[in-house]
């Protein structure tokens, strides 16, 4: 009886050789699977007015979009005017694509503007971040306090032998020392790289690996629905197998139990005590990278967005300036983790550079009760809110009852990002969270784009739930065909038609896959992978992906490193894995598996399965089914027809079949799924 593995060896074309044949095809499958989301918001009628006073008082006003419109180099230039710059730039942009450099000539150390500046003025007693652990102990940082951690942490650094541009690998929990040590990052030049703490010890070897990081800072442990991570476990487990890594620094969060290699880690704590408080800020130029970030592609290896300083920080202090409307009495809350974009941009530095109050939390919205977030927001008065629609559709489920506790009345803005947001939790959000009197902002953005580029102004924009409605000033976006020709009403792929401060400057130590990617879809133009519809009025309504990207509880998870993970499994011989729609996290993965042998398939086995991918990659790219199938439906070429899989999963009418290799195939596995 011949083995699994000699079965998967047999089949031979199966992980890394589909990834390349198959892209194509795949690509258009997923993009004929929206209609009836473009249905639903086609039927979105209702919309929503600034209100008078809001408007009065906001950040942003109409006029902006003229002026970006006149000279978009113009405007982009006096909001970087707005930060601190050790030598100003020649030249606003200069772009070839696919290559932009903004603010060229120009150096800055970007903490100046997100710490300096603020110390020399009434600010320096401001509280930077209100923080709260989730078994409820609670740390403010002034920006003074967290000017002086992050010098003493940059000193540290020094100490460690990391210089300019060497690459520094963060794996921790939601605590300030996440901030803090990003943040010493940046004072020196090194290049950082944060690591989701939910992310499997194999993920975080890879990433470290790819990056050449010299130095990981983990901590001993950290709390997640009252369980303990243990970080610094997960940590030894990859470095095993990390030979670039020479040190690792250590935060203790608790009084987790943890094996210390003499000469290789040190206590943070220890470190910082004996550092000196101040640190001169190293100038680098405009374009020198600011942090690589990892996110998932239509390929199993995850890639690292690379991003620079001086655009990246003109547009995240702008956008965080108009978008949230940032007062100096605010108190901003932006619930995503540092590990994700959203956590970089409008945690780290957004804020920062706008000398913003700030929350950071570090567990779940459901611990130990399912009003953990209303009562954050009531004790520190919380006025801004900006979190995800999968965590809006859970709070729906959970019931009014759960915010009606507690007095919400200090919020005035609230946020979304991350994934569509269906229509009904939009109002859900506008009614329950924000009692009908705060602007809701549906901002539209990615890891690569950097900052938020689709989005109403509040004060300014009517909004319309489900929709993102325009493009923030000075950012042209359209909707194009394969040909690149414009729709100007109806639906087809987002595309972004002129370069913005934020954007991507490349994948780490991978050009060509940069340039695939996101630049030959069409001639100089950004392919940000995601489909679109544009109304009469010039709105932006996002569909979602239209690539094997499956936005998943508002992450990225790509379904070929979910199907890479499987096949890895000594029983698993193929595996095709498909998005489908789930009532909370929007959309969910379904794998379909063959397996080798006689071996049966039962509830244990579709259990070992997910915790296996669960152990690959993490828990976030866990399928929420796994149905055994006696084989794939493949084209006569060997194609796997994943849209096929995925009309069986979503109890649509089959498609177009003909090209199937064994027509029956399909009856069968619908047969499976509809026992399983
Ligand atoms: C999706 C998160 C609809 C989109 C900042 C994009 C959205 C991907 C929205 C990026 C939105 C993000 N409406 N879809 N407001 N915001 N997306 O890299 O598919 O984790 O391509 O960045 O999320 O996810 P990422």
């Amino acid at each position: 009886m011949p083995t699994a593995k000699k079965l998967k060896n047999k089949s031979g074309k199966k992980s890394g050789a589909a990834v390349k044949s198959e892209k194509k095809a795949r690509a258009t499958s997923s993009a004929q699977s929206g209609p009836s989301t473009i249905d639903t918001l086609l039927d979105e009628k209702r919309s929503f007015k600034p209100k008078a006073a809001f408007a009065k008082a906001a950040n942003a006003k109409k006029e902006v979009y003229a002026q970006a419109r006149r000279n978009p180099e113009q405007f982009w230039g006096k909001l970087a005017e707005e930060l601190v710059w050790n030598k100003k730039w020649r030249q606003v942009c200069s772009f070839k694509a696919p290559d932009a450099r903004w603010f060229v000539g120009g150096k800055l150390n970007i903490t100046e503007s997100c710490l300096d500046r603020h110390v020399e003025t009434s600010r320096r007693n401001k509280a930077a971040l209100i923080w709260e652990g989730e078994p409820g102990d609670k740390q403010t940082l002034t920006y003074y306090a967290l000017y002086r951690q992050v010098n003493k942490f940059a000193n540290v650094l020094k100490k460690l032998g990391i210089n300019k541009g060497d690459r520094v690998a963060i794996y921790l929990p939601m605590i300030p020392e996440l901030m803090i040590t990003a943040l010493a990052c940046a004072r020196i030049g090194a290049i950082h790289s944060v690591v989701f703490g939910g992310f499997s010890p194999e993920s975080l070897r890879d990433r470290i690996v790819d990056l050449e990081a010299k130095l990981l800072i983990t901590a001993d442990g950290g709390y997640r629905r009252g369980q303990i991570i243990p970080l610094k476990h997960d940590a030894d487990v990859a470095l095993a197998e990390c030979p670039s890594i020479e040190h690792v620094v250590i935060v203790k969060r608790g009084n987790f139990l943890l094996r210390i290699k003499d000469g290789r880690d040190h206590w943070y704590h220890r470190l910082m005590q004996e550092a000196d408080n101040f640190c001169p800020p190293v100038y680098v130029d405009s374009e020198h990278p600011l942090f690589i970030l990892y996110t998932s592609g239509t390929t199993g290896k995850p890639k690292g967005i690379m991003h620079s300083c001086g655009g990246y920080l003109t547009g995240v202090y702008a956008t965080t300036k108009y978008v949230f409307d940032l007062k100096d009495d605010d108190v901003f809350w932006c619930t995503a983790d540092i590990g994700w974009v959203t956590g970089h941009s409008y945690l780290v530095y957004g804020p920062t550079a706008n000398g913003a109050t700030q929350v950071m939390y570090e567990g779940s919205p459901d611990w130990p009760d399912r009003d953990r977030f209303w009562q954050i927001v009531e004790d520190n008065g919380v006025s801004i809110f900006y979190t995800a629609p999968t965590a809006i559709r859970a709070f729906m489920k959970w019931g009014e009852e759960w915010p009606n506790r507690h007095d919400l009345s200090t919020l005035r803005l609230l946020g979304t990002v991350g994934e569509p947001i269906n229509p009904e939790a939009w109002i859900w959000y506008h009614e329950v969270i924000g009692k009908g009197n705060c602007p809701i902002v549906d901002t539209w953005w990615q890891t690569e784009t950097g900052h938020i580029l689709i989005t109403p102004l509040p004060g300014v924009t009517t909004t319309r739930p489900g929709s993102a409605t325009q493009p923030f000033p000075g950012i042209e976006a359209k909707i194009l065909d394969d040909d690149g020709r414009e729709v100007k009403k109806g639906g087809g792929y987002l595309a972004i038609t002129k370069p913005w401060p934020g954007m991507l400057r490349g994948i780490w130590g991978d050009r060509e896959r940069f340039v695939e990617t996101y630049w030959s879809k069409w001639p100089g133009i950004y392919f940000p992978g995601d489909g679109a519809r544009v109304d009469q009025q010039g709105y932006f309504w996002i569909l979602g992906r239209v690539d094997d990207v499956i936005n998943t509880a508002g992450h990225r998870i790509s379904t070929m490193e979910v199907e890479s993970a499987l096949v890895e499994h000594e029983s698993v011989v193929e595996a095709a894995v498909v998005g489908i729609p789930h009532d909370l996290k929007g959309e969910c993965l379904a794998a379909f598996v063959t397996l080798g042998g006689s071996l049966e398939f039962d509830d244990k086995t579709a259990k070992r399965l997910t915790e296996f991918v669960a152990r690959k990659i993490g828990a976030i790219a866990k399928p929420e089914r796994i149905i055994h199938v006696p084989d794939l439906p493949k084209t006569r070429s060997g194609k796997i027809m994943r849209r096929l899989l995925r009309d069986i999963a979503t109890g649509k009418i089959l498609g177009d079949t003909t090209t199937l290799a064994d027509p029956d195939i399909l009856a069968r596995i619908k047969k499976q799924y509809e026992e399983d």
